[in-house]
């Protein structure tokens, strides 16, 4: 056992379930961007750093219609297990072909809804044709905003959940499964 699993306290989604779900979700985007060409209409698949890059590893691998990868970077204020009220970019996404350009958002989890929300207006805001998102996990006991992206890898309990992306203070993203942080680790730091 290394350093990190043993704050695990258990594993929730191991990866052959990980693998699976990027499957299902990738064939059902397949589905519905199906008329996309590449040139005229074009797929960006949009990964909010830094939680989703491993998902958007997976992920795009199972799509295929032609699509191309663009990140931003997001931040929401408050303590590192809550959500305070603003969502701030700290990496924007600066493309000129928006008006013919079809947005998937990329994320690690929704929780609040926040920053799918502010996201998904923002880009629309921006110019883009159309803006939809697709989340490895979904947390719908914390919802405080009324958001519900189109493609949803897993419903989760409400749990601080670490791995596969997903950190607590930057930690854990190495680990290759979504497992349950135990709560000592984080309550100690309250
Ligand atoms: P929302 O804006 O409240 O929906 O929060 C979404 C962001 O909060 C996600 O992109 C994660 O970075 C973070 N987050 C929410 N819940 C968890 C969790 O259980 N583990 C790790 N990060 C989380
Ligand atoms: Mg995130």
């Amino acid at each position: 056992m290394n350093e990190l699993s043993a704050d695990v306290e258990r594993v929730l989604i191991g990866s052959d379930e990980l693998s699976e779900i990027a499957k299902r979700l990738g064939a059902e985007i397949d589905a519905d961007y199906s008329y996309i060409d590449g040139v005229k209409d074009k797929l960006v698949l949009l990964g909010v750093l830094k939680g989703s890059v491993v998902f958007m590893g997976d992920l795009m691998k199972n799509i295929t219609v032609p699509a191309e990868i663009d990140f931003m970077k997001v931040s929401s204020y408050g303590a590192s297990t809550t959500h305070g009220k603003s969502v701030n970019i700290i990496l924007d996404l600066y493309r000129k072909d928006l008006p013919n350009t079809d947005i998937l958002i990329v994320e690690d989890i929704i929780d609040s809804g926040r920053t799918l929300s502010y996201l998904a207006d923002y880009l629309l805001l921006k110019g883009a044709r159309s803006v939809k998102a697709v989340t490895l996990l979904d947390k719908p006991d914390r919802r405080e905003i009324d958001f519900q992206p189109q493609y949803v890898g897993k419903v989760i309990p409400d749990e601080f959940v670490i791995g596969y992306g997903l950190d607590y203070a930057e930690k854990y993203r190495t680990l290759p499964y979504v497992g349950i942080l135990k709560r000592e680790v984080y309550e100690k730091q309250l």
